[in-house]
């Protein structure tokens, strides 16, 4: 099977398509390697990626609406992952025209191209942003999602609607998935865990916003790819061929207690700055995963210690490198 992966240079996208060619199919990567973190990072998951002969890489921008619907029709893409995104909810504040560009304008041209060239399922990165200001928890997919507080919550609200209307026009088979605070080796340098065990090695503060009172539910990056993998060839049947699903770890952690377990990986103790709750921060997650488990019989399997013992030795190691 041939799938296309946009945001293959990314952390989730890497995982994703390393996953799916090491199951021997054929992947057709996209990504601009845009600056928004560290290009050496991006650049070498390619490099990992590239190892293998079935690993097809496209340095485009999906801003071109030309050049996406050509790879699609030349290599005849019935399926896709699309992760390419602006991330972040803090840098949303900041440069709303980014998400703006990358998230919706972006997404209008894979909803377009996937529509004209009948993909079979396109799945795509949504979050755990979208519950905003929601508290009854655990959080499930019935909850309202109309009042995000950050302009990152809504670009990936937008694509979960935007979506719908095609899935009930046009018939595409179209999957959304909330992502809950994904972490893992290759991770994202702007996420908690990359900048508190880079502070904490290198002697310096750590901000800690909300005082660590923030909760997440912590979702390793295995169990994301797990997730996805699970539903690749289930798009729904439906009338409406629209789906979504949280997909996390079922549980909450507060974000102090993630950085006792990173101290205690690393034998050392964090410089802590503690800062007050940031606009935009939604103050806790917690997902319930029923609904997926129930389609696919998803089940995360990495808990909290194992995972960032995992994410540590790869930094360590990886860095050494450098
Ligand atoms: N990591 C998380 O905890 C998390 C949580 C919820 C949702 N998500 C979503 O999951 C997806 C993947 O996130 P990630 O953590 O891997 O982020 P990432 O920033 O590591 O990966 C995104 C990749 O997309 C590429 N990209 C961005 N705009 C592009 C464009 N116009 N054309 C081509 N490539 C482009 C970037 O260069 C980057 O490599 C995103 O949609 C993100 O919003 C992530």
């Amino acid at each position: 099977m041939k799938i296309l992966v946009t945001g293959c240079a990314g952390f989730i996208g890497f995982h994703v398509s390393n996953y799916l060619l090491k199951s021997k199919h054929n992947v057709i990567g996209i990504d601009n390697l845009n600056t928004y973190y560290d290009v050496k990072l991006k650049k070498s998951r390619i490099k990992v990626l590239s190892k293998y002969k079935k690993f097809n890489f496209n340095k485009i921008d999906l801003i071109s609406y030309n050049k996406l619907n050509s790879l699609i029709k030349k290599q005849n893409i019935k399926y896709i992952v699309h992760l390419a995104a602006q991330a972040g909810v803090r840098y949303s504040i900041e440069n709303p025209k980014t998400y703006f560009k990358n998230n919706l304008e972006v997404f209008f041209n894979i909803i377009e191209s996937s529509k004209t060239n009948k993909v079979k399922h396109l799945i795509f990165a949504s979050t755990s942003s979208v519950y905003g200001e929601n508290n009854n928890f655990p959080l499930n997919e019935n909850n309202n999602t109309d009042r995000p507080i950050s302009f990152y919550a809504a670009t990936k609200k937008s694509n979960e609607v935007l979506a719908h209307s095609y899935s009930y026009i046009y018939k595409l088979p179209c999957t959304a998935l909330r992502f809950f605070t994904v972490y893992g080796p290759y991770g994202r340098p702007d996420m908690a865990l990359f900048k508190f065990t880079k502070n904490i090695l290198e002697n310096k503060k750590i901000e800690l916003f909300n005082r660590g009172n923030h909760e997440r539910d912590f979702t390793y990056v295995s169990d994301i790819v797990s997730g996805i993998v699970s539903i690749l060839k289930k798009p729904k049947k439906n009338i409406i061929p629209f789906n979504i699903f949280n997909i996390g770890r079922g549980n909450s952690k507060k974000l102090k207690d993630y950085l006792q377990s990173i101290e205690k990986k690393l034998g050392k103790k964090a410089i802590v700055k503690k800062l007050p709750l940031q606009l935009g921060d939604i103050k806790k997650t917690h997902s319930d995963i029923s609904s997926l488990s129930k389609y696919s019989n998803y089940q995360p399997e990495i808990n909290i210690d194992i995972g960032i013992s995992k994410f540590i030795d790869w930094y360590l190691s990886y860095y050494k490198k450098k």
